[in-house]
């Protein structure tokens, strides 16, 4: 992770959708002479960012618990006295498809413009079957009517919903619910490349996790987990256990856990804007996993509760002040390991031959200024699969 393997006066040669070359801007034009030219201005061309973990499809945002939180309110309480979470799913039950759809696209526009060209989104705020269903509808559409990738995520374990909650046995009836229902309609309908389960002690635990995780597994989706975000509940452990794709939060996570990741294959996925935006003083311990010899991917998190940013730039500022991580780390995290969080190694997350053509252009000298200039939109263009997808006119200074 330490090596970026970055490149000075270099050029990158793309045929159709695939990166044919990378090396010396000399060579490439000798090699490639007709090839159409884009004059990158000397700025930081790098692998567009792969944003393994969002909640970017919903409805309204979710200012109040921001103040709410301030004067004291815990996150889960909020969740308890009937918001967080079931906030969402009460607003988005009563949008329409094209209503979500609209709403989401500008939103993944603005992800796009900070440099990001792949997205995973997920489910998790509809909570019965034909919200899901709907959901992820609106992740295919998006996925059909936008330039950048989109990986579609089902996360139906994400809360369990008031009406079950209040009803006994209603914890036993959702899950059903979801492994017997829901689950087998998304797999036919292939809505979905991932399940994802939050695992933490009062939403689901380790026991009913792996339950519908191993459901989700038969039905043929690859597995991410939401896991010991706020207490260490063994949740990375399962994910390891697993061997899930991904185990992502992990601010919690146990000295047992980080060893079970550092023998799995399973990438751990930080967040670290959703702990700052909480207001809390943890953060995952990347130095820890990335000693013991996990993977560690950042992503944003971008959803209305924990984490409403759509700057993936600033994840990275923060995973080198607030995670420890160098510039050269945080960009491993947020492109190769991004993209290994995804099940996407061999295909975005590089410049590499035969990798896809997903490129980011800043406007920087260094590398290191990406996570540098905190807060800022120093993206000048990207492009997925060899197309433009974002162009933004800055000057470069
Ligand atoms: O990743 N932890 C659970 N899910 C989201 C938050 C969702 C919400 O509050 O709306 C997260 O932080
Ligand atoms: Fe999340």
């Amino acid at each position: 992770m330490a090596n970026a393997g970055i490149q000075s006066d270099a050029a990158v040669a793309v045929i159709d959708d695939r990166v044919v070359a990378v090396g010396s801007q000399l060579e490439l034009e000798r090699r490639y002479p007709d090839a159409e030219r884009v004059d990158c201005h000397g700025g930081v061309l790098m692998p567009g960012l792969v944003d393994s973990h969002t909640h970017a499809i919903f409805g309204r945002a979710r200012y109040e618990e921001q103040e709410q939180r301030a004067a004291g309110a815990d996150y889960l309480a909020i969740a308890a006295a009937g918001g967080g979470i079931h906030a969402s799913v009460r607003d988005l039950r009563q949008r329409s498809e094209d209503d979500l759809a609209a709403l989401a696209e500008s939103r993944v526009r603005r992800l796009a413009s900070y440099g990001t060209t792949t997205v995973e989104i997920k489910s998790g705020y509809g909570l019965s079957l034909d919200d899901e269903l709907k959901m992820l509808r609106v992740a295919a559409r998006l996925a059909r009517t936008l330039p950048l990738r989109i990986v579609p995520t089902w996360l139906g374990a994400h809360e369990i919903p008031l009406d079950f909650r209040q009803r006994r046995d209603g914890r036993r009836a959702y899950i059903d619910l979801l492994v017997h229902e829901v689950l087998p309609r998304v797999a036919a309908e292939r809505l979905a490349v991932f399940a994802d389960v939050f695992c933490e002690p009062g939403v689901f635990t380790v026991a009913e996790s792996r339950e519908i995780l191993e459901a989700a597994r038969r039905a043929g989706l690859g597995l991410k987990m939401h896991a010991d975000e706020l207490a260490a509940a063994g949740g990375a452990e399962l994910a390891a256990a697993l061997e899930a794709t991904s185990a992502d939060h992990l601010a919690a996570i146990s000295g047992a856990g980080i060893t079970a990741l550092a023998h799995a294959s399973t990438v751990a996925t930080l967040l670290p804007g959703t702990m700052l935006f909480l207001g809390k003083a943890l953060q995952a311990p990347a130095r820890a996993l990335i000693e013991a010899g996990a993977a560690v991917a950042l992503a944003t998190d971008f959803n209305p509760g924990t984490s409403p940013t759509v700057n993936f730039p600033l994840i990275l500022t923060l995973g080198v002040s607030q995670l420890r991580l160098s510039a050269a780390e945080s960009v491993v995290a947020a492109t190769v390991n991004g993209a290994a969080a995804l099940g996407l190694a061999g295909e975005t997350g590089q410049l590499a031959p035969g990798y896809s053509a997903d490129l980011a252009l800043f406007a920087a000298e260094d590398i290191r200024e990406v996570p540098y200039w905190y807060g800022d939109r120093r993206c000048l263009a990207t492009w997925v699969r060899g197309k433009a997808c974002h162009q933004f006119d800055l000057p470069v200074a």
